[in-house]
C-alpha cells in the first residue's frame, strides 16, 4: 500500500541536522500534546519510517494510550497486547521485520485501521530515573529494502532518549500546574460555599482576573498564574462567624470591622508558601480591598503601593458583587454597574486598569452570561 514511496536512510550529516532541529523546537514546547507530536515525528523521520506512534504507559489503568498516531485517532491498548505492550511489559526494545509471522504481534490493529503493518522498531521511553513512560514504534520502512536495521534501532534510541527527559519535566509541569488549579479551586469554592455565594463566583472571578491582565498587557503566564491566584482572595472568609456572612441585610460597624478581617486573615493563611501561585494569592488577599485614593483597608494603601494583581482582582471582584445577586443585595442592572465603575474610577479603582475594563466591557458581560449561576 506504501510502496509507492521510498524514501533512503539519512546521511550521517543529515541525520545531526534531524536530531538538532528537532531537539531545538521539543525543547522550547511546553506543551505535553505538542511534545508528543514533535518525538513522533522526531522517531519518523530519523528512520525512515512511514509512520510513528508514541504511547504513554499508564500503570493504573496497566494500559497504554496515545494521542498522536500518524494516521491515527486517541487510542488505547492493553499492556499485555501487540509489540509495543511486550515492550511496555519487558523494557527490552524490539526490531521485527515480519511482524505476521511473529505471534506477538495484534493484527486486529491493522484490520481496524486498514494498515498493512510490514516492519517494526519499537522501544521504551524512560525517565530521567529510568522508568519506563512510555513506548515509541515506528511503523514500515521506507528504505529501498523496506527493512529496519539495527542503525535504525540506534538511532530511534537516541531520539527516545533526547526527547523523554523533556517529556518528562513537561508533564510534571503541566500535572503540577492542573494540580495546583484544582486544589485552589476547590479550596476558594469551601471559602464561598459558607457565604451562599456560587461556585461560580471563584471561577468568574479568576477568568476576569486573566482577561483585564492580558488586557493590561501581562504575559500570557503572569495572567494565568492571576487566574490560579485570584480565586483565592476571599479565603479568609473561612474564619467569619456565620451570623455575619450570611446577615440578610447592612452590617453593624462591629460585624463590619470583623469582616473586614478576612483581608489580612486570608494573607496570614497563605504567606507562608513559597509558591509563586500562594504568594500572589497572599498578595491578592491582603490587597484587594484597597482602594486608589487610599481610603480601603485593611492599610489604606494609596495608587501603585497597592499590589498590581490586587487592583485587577478588585475589579473582577466588585464587578462580580454588583452583577450578582448577594444574600443583602439583588444582582444590578448592567447600566448602573457600569456607571458605578465610572464614578468610582480614580477613587475606589485603578484609573489605568477601569478604562480598560470599561473599553472590554461585553467580553466581561459574556462571561457573567456564560457562567451565571442559574443554568
Ligand atoms: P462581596 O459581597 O463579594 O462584595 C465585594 C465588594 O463589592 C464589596 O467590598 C464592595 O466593594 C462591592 N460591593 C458589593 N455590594 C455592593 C453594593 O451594593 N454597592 C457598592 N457600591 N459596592 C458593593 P466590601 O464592601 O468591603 O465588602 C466585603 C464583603 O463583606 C462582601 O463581599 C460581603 O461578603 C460582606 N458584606 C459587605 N456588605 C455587607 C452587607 O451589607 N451585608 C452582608 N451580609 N455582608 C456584607
Ligand atoms: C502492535 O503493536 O502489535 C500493533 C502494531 C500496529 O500498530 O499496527
Ligand atoms: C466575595 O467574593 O464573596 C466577596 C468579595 C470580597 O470580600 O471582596
Ligand atoms: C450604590 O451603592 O448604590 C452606589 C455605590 C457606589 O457607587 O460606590
Ligand atoms: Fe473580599
Ligand atoms: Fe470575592
Amino acid at each position: 500500500m506504501e510502496d509507492n514511496k521510498t524514501v533512503n536512510r539519512p546521511t550521517a550529516v543529515k541525520l545531526l541536522g534531524i536530531i538538532f532541529d528537532y531537539l531545538t523546537k521539543i525543547a522550547s514546547e511546553r506543551s505535553v500534546d505538542k511534545i508528543l507530536r514533535l518525538i513522533a515525528d522526531f522517531g519518523r523521520d530519523v528512520v525512515s519510517a512511514d509512520r510513528c506512534t508514541v504511547w504513554l504507559l499508564d500503570e493504573k489503568k496497566d494500559i497504554l494510550w496515545t494521542r498522536v498516531a500518524h494516521g491515527v485517532d486517541r487510542i488505547e491498548i492493553s499492556r499485555n497486547n501487540g509489540i509495543a505492550g511486550e515492550v511496555a511489559t519487558t523494557g527490552e526494545p524490539l526490531i521485527i521485520n515480519d511482524p505476521y509471522s511473529d505471534p506477538r504481534f495484534d493484527k486486529e490493529v491493522d484490520k481496524k485501521t486498514g494498515y498493512t503493518t510490514y516492519g517494526i522498531i519499537a522501544l521504551p521511553i524512560r525517565d530521567s530515573d529510568g522508568n519506563m513512560i512510555g513506548v515509541v514504534q515506528v511503523l514500515n520502512s521506507l528504505t529501498p529494502l523496506k527493512k529496519f536495521t539495527k542503525k535504525d534501532q540506534q538511532h530511534l534510541m537516541l531520539a527516545a532518549s533526547y526527547a523523554g527527559n523533556q517529556l518528562e519535566a513537561v508533564m510534571l509541569q503541566e500535572e503540577m500546574e492542573n494540580t495546583q488549579r484544582e486544589i485552589i479551586f476547590t479550596l476558594a469554592e469551601t471559602g464561598e460555599m459558607r457565604s451562599k455565594e456560587t461556585g461560580n463566583h471563584v471561577k468568574r472571578v479568576a477568568e476576569y482576573s486573566r482577561i483585564l491582565a492580558e488586557l493590561y498587557g501581562l504575559s500570557e503566564t503572569e495572567a494565568l498564574l492571576l487566574k490560579t491566584a485570584s480565586p483565592l482572595h476571599d479565603i479568609g472568609k473561612i474564619a467569619i462567624p456565620d451570623s455575619i456572612l450570611l446577615k440578610n441585610g447592612p452590617l453593624n460597624d462591629e460585624e463590619r470591622k470583623i469582616m473586614m478581617g478576612h483581608t489580612t486573615l486570608g494573607y496570614e493563611m497563605l504567606k507562608h508558601s513559597d509558591r509563586k501561585t500562594l504568594k500572589a494569592a497572599a498578595a491578592i488577599a491582603l490587597h484587594h480591598h484597597e482602594k486608589w485614593d487610599g481610603s480601603g483597608y485593611p492599610n489604606g494603601l494609596k495608587g501603585d503601593e497597592i499590589n498590581l494583581y490586587g487592583r485587577i482582582t478588585a475589579i473582577g471582584d466588585v464587578f462580580d458583587a454588583l452583577a450578582c445577586p448577594r444574600v443583602y443585595k439583588p444582582a444590578w442592572e448592567k447600566k448602573r454597574v457600569i456607571e458605578t465603575f465610572r464614578k468610582d474610577s480614580g477613587t475606589h479603582f485603578d484609573p489605568v486598569l477601569t478604562k480598560l475594563f470599561l473599553d472590554n466591557f461585553e467580553q466581561f458581560w459574556k462571561v457573567h452570561n456564560t457562567l451565571s449561576d442559574n443554568r
